[in-house]
């Protein structure tokens, strides 16, 4: 049987995207074969695909941090897992393709009757919200937080869990998300035509109990001077590094943005004034401690059941047209979440 993939062999945009057809991969000992119902697209597909991310795999690989599918086959040894099963996974690459192997270990049963997309949202961006909250910055009702990049998938996740969780939400956006971040309960700052550390010490007085930093770079010791004392930033990415879904700098080096971070992290601690600067790594933290992937993702998963939660999807493409996909979130302006289906997949229609 043949499928669909897509693969880069050379770092660089969007047209590095190719779609190529091959044999379907026969899953080994241990593993899953998974038909994709929907694949994520997101800020660390563009930085592997230009090769700047920390896990960029060697070329030529196949991008896809996330998926939700349908168990197709069962390798040798694998039990307690039937043909049909709804899964989620985050194999970080390889998601972009029609069926992918996976070890039974990797995936998380989904509950029936949700949408393929809604579901594939979870994985890698309300993950990374959640224990970024939860888990690393530790909130508490009432706490005020700052979320860079709040009209983007990551940051409309943690909007909608931010609210959840009872608290009092500062976002910044460019003008296009303003709206989206006010409906999802956030305060908007304009990032490009306000000063967000003079803007959140106007609203608050103080400043944030904790503010979320995926932008990276010297942004980071802009977002320690909006915190109160005591607080936390939580840095977790480095969208400084690409301009319009390129590179930014031209410099094409995967850990570039390791020594800043370890600069500021080590900073938050020597200086006075009880400031921290913490990490977050959705992967590290999934290679620590896999029960807390596992733990979190069902959980969140029974939120979405619950209607509790709402994943912004801004745009379904077939798996076929992952380079617009690719494009389009370049551009900026994206609310939410980029999704590819597969043919096949009645998830294009709306439903896994
Ligand atoms: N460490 C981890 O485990 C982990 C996991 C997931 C994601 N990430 C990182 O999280 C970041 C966000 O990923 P994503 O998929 O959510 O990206 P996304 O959907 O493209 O959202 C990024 C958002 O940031 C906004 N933005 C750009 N520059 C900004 C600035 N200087 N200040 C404030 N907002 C700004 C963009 O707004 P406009 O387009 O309107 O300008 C966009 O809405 C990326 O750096 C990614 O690598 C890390």
């Amino acid at each position: 049987m043949r499928h669909t993939r897509i693969i880069v062999t050379h770092y660089g945009g969007p047209e590095e995207l190719r779609v190529v057809e091959e044999e379907c991969p026969e899953p080994k000992v241990g593993e899953v074969r998974v038909r994709v119902l929907a694949a994520g697209v997101s800020l660390p597909d563009v930085m592997m695909r230009e090769g700047v991310h920390p896990e960029t795999p060697r070329l030529p690989f196949t991008p896809g941090w996330d998926l939700v599918g349908a168990v197709e086959q069962l390798g040798p040894g694998v039990s307690g897992i039937e043909p049909g099963q709804i899964v989620a996974a985050l194999p970080i690459s390889g998601a972009y393709a029609e069926f992918v192997c996976l070890p039974q270990s990797e995936v998380v049963p989904v509950p029936p009757g949700l949408d393929a997309g809604e579901a594939v949202s979870l994985v890698l961006n309300y993950i990374t919200a959640y224990q970024m909250m939860h888990r690393s910055a530790k909130v508490r009702a009432g706490q005020r937080v700052l979320i860079h990049g709040a009209a983007g998938g990551v940051g409309t996740a943690r909007l909608q869990l931010g609210r959840l969780a009872g608290l009092e939400m500062y976002g910044t956006c460019s003008s296009r998300g303003a709206s989206a971040v006010s409906e999802l309960g956030g305060v908007p700052i304009d990032y490009q035509n306000q000063d967000f550390v003079r803007e959140i010490h106007r609203l608050t007085g103080e400043g944030a109990d904790a503010v979320f930093d995926g932008i990276g770079g010297t942004h980071i010791w802009r977002s320690r001077k909006a915190l109160r004392p005591g607080g936390t930033v939580v840095v977790y990415g480095l969208t400084s590094s690409l301009s319009g879904g390129r590179l930014a700098s031209g410099r094409r080096h995967r850990f570039h943005g390791i020594p800043i971070f370890g600069l500021y992290i080590a900073g938050g601690w020597i200086l006075p004034s009880r400031r921290r600067v913490v990490p977050y790594s959705i992967q590290w933290l999934k290679r620590l401690r896999p029960a807390f992937f596992r733990q979190d993702l069902t959980g969140l998963l029974e939120l979405l059941q619950q209607q509790k939660i709402k994943p912004l999807i801004a745009g379904r493409f077939p798996l076929a047209e992952a380079r617009q996909a690719h494009e389009l979130l370049g551009q900026g302006g994206v609310t939410g979440k980029l999704v590819l289906v597969c043919a096949g997949s009645s998830s294009g229609s709306g439903t896994a």
